[in-house]
């Protein structure tokens, strides 16, 4: 059943959704099961689409001791289908299904397109800017189109960019590099923390920005994410013009989680002292548990980047634009992020990568059902309060 709130609705297309989105999580940690649970409930469920064979045990077999770029693409897009279908099929007409494509990732355009022709309802991207995706979607006009940022710069660019091929934002997702899980709208290790992310700043500004490009403020809705986690938050970020709220963690341990349940565990159990920022492969700092592969890894990153140099990718996928493990870029990571998010989505706590926002979780370490957790958010229902009654 469709969830209610007093909060106004968020519209996007001509739907009519809850102002809560559940954000992206790659490799395989958002699929079907739940962006299809949030959809279901009346709000945006959102399928990472990168490597998504892994959850198909055939498609996997194909291909696991493969090097064969064009074979892995080719599953991971066969994967990306029946995970849009299986999704709606679950949200049964209610909510949103997205996907999240990373711009970062060398099959962004293969991957925007398969969502289109999947009957996705709408493409959110991260990692990078998507100048092109206006483009790449001009023959699926009621695919709503929305680019993650993270300060009033990059929206400006845009904006600009799209404004030339006549095309608007949908919605713009704001992302906080201070608090966030996963790759970071940052330059760097030392501006992640940089005041002019913070949302009241990059809310305020974009609307300023909208009124000098002549833009009505209510025309793009502006979603804001990163270490949100209760509902006096998402009350206050309302109030700063916010249109709806963005969540990962918080939904990566829900039940509904595509992740094996060690995965949640490894996130509901990391104290502040174990979540650490470091320079992903992919260019861009990351934030993530400290687990025990990270930890030994970032003990000899220093030594990794000083014989960094070009290589074959190491498991034949080629999955990124740039990676600083095969192309030796020194102040990237030097590892390989497909591997080691495979590890993790698996449940393998010693060799996984386990991406992690670096405030408390709603729940504590319980895992609750994304229902609980989007009445809480947007109707203050406490499940624990409930339960004890
Ligand atoms: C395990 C995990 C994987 C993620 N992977 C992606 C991704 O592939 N693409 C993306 O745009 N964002 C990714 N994110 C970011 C989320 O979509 C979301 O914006 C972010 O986690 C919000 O911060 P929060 O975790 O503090 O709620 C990931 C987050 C997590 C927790």
């Amino acid at each position: 059943m469709v969830l209610n709130t007093a909060f106004p609705k968020l519209k996007l297309k001509n739907k009519l959704l809850l102002p809560i989105v559940q954000g992206g999580m790659g490799v395989g940690i958002s699929a079907h099961r739940l962006a299809g649970n949030v959809a279901k409930l009346g709000a945006v469920g959102t399928i990472s689409s990168v490597d998504l064979r892994r959850h198909h045990a055939d498609l996997m077999e194909q291909t696991e001791k493969s090097r064969d770029k064009t074979l892995i693409d080719a599953v991971n897009l066969i994967a990306l289908d029946r995970e849009i279908k299986a999704a709606k099929k679950i949200a049964g007409g209610n909510g949103m299904i997205a996907v999240n494509v990373m711009r970062a990732v060398a099959e962004y355009s293969a991957y925007v397109k398969q969502s289109c022709e999947s009957g996705a309802d709408a493409i959110v991207v991260g990692a990078g800017l998507p100048m092109d995706l206006p483009e790449l979607t001009a023959d699926y006009p009621d695919v709503a189109l929305l680019p993650i940022l993270s300060d009033v710069r990059g929206i400006a660019l845009i904006l600009k960019k799209w404004m030339r091929r006549n095309r608007l934002p949908d919605a713009i997702v704001i992302e906080n590099p201070q608090y966030a899980a996963g790759h970071l709208g940052a330059a760097g290790l030392d501006s992640v923390n940089d005041p002019h992310f913070a949302f009241s700043v990059v809310l305020e500004g974009t609307l300023k920005l909208f009124q000098e490009l002549g833009i009505a403020s209510e025309k793009i809705p502006l979603i804001v994410a990163g270490g949100i986690h209760n509902p006096q938050q998402v009350n206050e970020l309302f109030g700063m013009g916010a249109s709806a709220v963005q969540l990962g963690t918080a939904f990566a341990v829900s039940e509904e989680g595509d992740a094996h349940v060690n995965f949640k565990q490894v996130l509901t159990r990391a104290q502040p002292e174990d979540i650490v920022t470091f320079m992903s492969c992919a260019g861009l700092p990351a934030r993530a548990v400290k687990t025990q592969w990270l930890s030994n890894y970032l003990d000899k990153e220093v030594k990794l980047q000083g014989k960094a140099g070009p290589k074959d990718c190491t498991v034949g996928f080629d999955c990124l634009h740039q990676c600083g493990l095969r192309d030796g870029i020194a102040k990237a990571g030097q590892f390989c992020i497909d591997t080691q998010l495979g590890f993790a989505l698996k449940g393998d706590v010693e060799r996984g990568l386990f991406f992690r926002g670096s405030e408390p979780l709603p729940f504590g370490n319980a895992i609750r059902p994304v229902r609980e957790l989007i009445d809480y958010l947007l109707n203050r229902v406490n499940p624990t309060l409930v339960a004890a009654r």
